[in-house]
Parts: C-alpha cells; structure tokens; sequence
C-alpha cells in the first residue's frame, strides 16, 4: 500500500528545545515515506540542530531568517506554507506555542504559522512543569479550540532530570499522526478523547497497596480504536502490564487520587470513556513499613472512599459531551447498570458480567450490554479489541 505521505510535502518548523534532535530522525521517516520536507530552523532551535544538517537530510534549502533578502527573492515566507500540504512543528517548545496562541509574528516560524491556511500540528516538547502550567494549559486550549491537531506530549524521565509529561512525541508516533492527517478526516478527527484505563493501586504503606485484578485491556483497545477513528487520545492509566497504543498520549497514575487530577488536567475534551477500574478505598499510608509485633493485634485499615472520577467527569463544568462508564457486575446485571448510569450522570453504561467463571476480569474476552437513554443493546461475546472498535464506531455515530 502506498503510504499517504508519497507526493505530500511537510513544512517543518523546529523550535528550540534539547529534544531537536529528534526532528532529524523525523526527516528522515518523512523522506523514506516519499514525503518532501521544507524545514525552518528557529533561532532558538538553531542552537540545537545545524540547518546543514536539516539541508543534508531535507535535501533542499532550510529558513532560518524572515529578513533574509536572498531567501525573499527566491521564495516570499508566504509561499512557504503556500506550497506545504501540512505544518509541523516539532519539537513545539512552551514559547513558541505561546507565541502561536497570542498570534505573535516576531520570526520567519512564527510569521508563517500566522499566515498560513494549511493544516497545523504541533509536538509540544518541555519541563513536566511548563507543560502543566495554566498558562500553557490555556495556550494549549487555545490551540485546540482553533484546529490545531497536537501529537504527545509523552511522559517519562526528562533531559531535566525531571518526569511526567513533557517528552516529544517519538518520531514514529508524530509520523502517524501526519499521515493520520494527511489521509483525510476519519470519523472522530478533530475530537479530543480522554480514556481511563487499569487498576488503580492505593497504598498501606511504602511496600503494600490495595489494588483489583483489571488488566488494563480494555480500556487501552479502547484508546486505540478511537485513535484509529482520527481521535487525539489522552490515555489515564493505573499501574498495568501492557504498553499504551501507539500515538496516544499516556498519562500514568498509581492512585485514584491522581487519576482524577490527570483527568481534569486533560480536559476539555469530547469524549470521556471510564474504563478503570478505580478502587472505591484508600487508607492513610504509613511513611514506614508495618510490622508485625509479636502478641500484638494486626493493623487495622480505615478505609476513606476515593474520589469518583466518572460522576466528576459526568459533572464538571467543562463535561466532554459523550461520556460512557463501565459498570462490573456479579449479579442483577442491567439493573445495576441502569441505576449506575443514572446516579453517576454519564450518557451510556457499557456493562459486563464478572461474576466467577465468567474469565472476563483480566481476560481477552468479554460479553458486553450498552446501555444508553434509549435502552439496553446486547452485544455478543467478543474479543476485548473488537468490543473497542465497536464502541469506538458507536460513538463515532454520536459525532456524526
Ligand atoms: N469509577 C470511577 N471512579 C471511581 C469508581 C468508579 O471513575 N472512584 C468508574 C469506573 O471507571 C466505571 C464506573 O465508574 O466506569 C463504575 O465503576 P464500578 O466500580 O463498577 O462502580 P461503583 O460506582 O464503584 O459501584 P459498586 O462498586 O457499588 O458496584
């Protein structure tokens, strides 16, 4: 199959930012995609990567100045974008999103960022604590509410030694999200969906926690099939054993607590799908490791109810306009589905039996009930991807 990329030309901004680096090995997917790729370096960005060594992996001349006399009378900056399908900017660093967001044109990037009709996507790249802080928060908002498509950022240890979110986006991740965009709009493009996903783990104390069986499956087919529909996906994860689907941004959390910050922290969105499964409990965690004493009565666990991230969500002021939740039951299934749906405040229940011997918790599996305000839908038993993909299609209805 041909890939979308063939024939298309990126025009490619690399800002300032130690993750530059990786723009190179980007150009070079690009190119091997039979993708053209026009690159302009900001200063700051110059300060990171060469322009020779964007011109030697381009092929073609790279933009650094606005004022350059020569560059003007080859190719007004207009025309740069004019001849571009698409504008990336990776890595996009705190201040030039800030600069796109007020509208600024101090350079040749952000003057063709201004002027350009093309398509934008940006690969924000920066400290965990610049990327969470409400001013890139509403910069990022801005953004979004004016089409701009964002790929990561990811998450995971930084040149700042630091972790959280923050980390560009993997070069073969923000290249799926080129072609994603670059093959046309799917069904759920544009839209933002926030997907909670795995156990959460509460702690005793430094070495035990509470935690639940769920594997994590669900709810990361789930973020998958809506990214394969053109969503941009915020995947809220608990601890969990299998890796987050390619080209969506992943959020780890360990405790309910965190989970239900990582949520507020990624909206708005359109979509909210609850597919964790969150521990109703938490007790006080100990600094120190329990011990046991002889003769002594073993601790006792008071146990506090942990936020309900699925009513939140249901509730706040910024609710994403579908939002479906998960009811695990062992009996008296639609029931408790039914009220669930009501007393929590979310659109739809997907409802799945987990009595014992069903194999679902953890499994590959599973027999599902969607019920909506319309009433129940049985769905057979299927694979937990398909049951994804069919979720994903019956929202992607919604949106239509
Ligand atoms: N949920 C949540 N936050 C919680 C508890 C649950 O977001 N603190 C969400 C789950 O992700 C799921 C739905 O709520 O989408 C139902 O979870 P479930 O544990 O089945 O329901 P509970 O409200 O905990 O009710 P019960 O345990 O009494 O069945």
């Amino acid at each position: 199959m041909t890939s979308p990329l063939a024939g298309k030309r990126v025009l490619l901004i690399v800002s300032g930012g130690i993750a530059a680096y990786k723009a190179l090995e980007l150009v070079r997917l690009l190119r091997k995609a039979g993708c053209g790729v026009t690159a302009v370096l900001t200063a700051a960005g110059a300060q990171f990567v060469t322009p020779l060594s964007l011109q030697a992996l381009t092929e073609a001349k790279v933009y650094t100045d606005l004022f350059s006399l020569t560059d003007e009378s080859e190719m007004g900056h207009i025309q740069l974008s004019r001849a571009a399908d698409l504008v990336v900017v990776a890595p996009a660093s705190a201040d030039i999103l800030a600069k796109m967001a007020a509208g600024l044109a101090s350079d040749l990037a952000t003057t063709l960022l201004l002027a350009t009709d093309k398509p934008v996507l940006v690969a924000p790249a920066m400290n965990v604590r610049m990327w969470l802080h409400a001013a890139t928060r509403a910069n990022m908002a801005m953004l979004a509410a004016r089409g701009v498509a964002v790929v990561g950022p990811d998450e995971g240890a930084m040149a700042c030694n630091e972790f959280g979110p923050g980390r560009l986006a993997e070069p073969p991740a923000i290249l799926a999200a080129i072609e994603a965009m670059l093959a046309g709009p799917r069904p759920l493009s544009g839209r933002h969906a926030l997907v909670t996903s795995g156990p959460t783990h509460e702690p005793i104390d430094p070495v035990r926690y509470i935690a639940n069986r769920s594997s994590g499956r669900q709810g990361h087919a789930i973020a998958a099939a809506l990214a394969a529909l053109g969503a941009r996906v915020t995947l809220v994860s608990g601890p969990v054993g299998i890796p987050a689907p390619a080209g969506v941004a992943l959020r780890k959390v360990e405790t309910a607590r965190e989970m239900l910050e990582a949520c507020l922290a990624a909206l708005p969105a359109d979509i909210a799908v609850c597919a964790a499964a969150v521990a109703d409990w938490r007790t006080e965690a100990a600094g120190l490791k329990l011990k046991k004493t002889p003769g002594a009565a073993p601790p006792v666990l008071n146990l506090t109810p942990n936020p309900d991230i699925l009513a939140t969500l249901s509730q706040a002021a910024a609710r994403p306009r579908l939002v479906v939740g998960f009811a695990a039951e062992t009996h008296d299934l639609l029931r408790h589905a039914g009220e669930k749906r009501l007393r929590k405040g979310c659109d739809w229940i997907v409802a799945n039996d987990v009595g014992e011997g069903s194999g679902i918790m953890g499994g590959l599996e599973n027999e599902v009930h969607l019920v909506t305000e319309h009433g129940v839908e049985d769905w057979p038993r299927l694979g937990k991807d398909e049951v994804a993909a069919r979720l994903a299609a019956r929202i992607a209805q919604v949106f239509a």
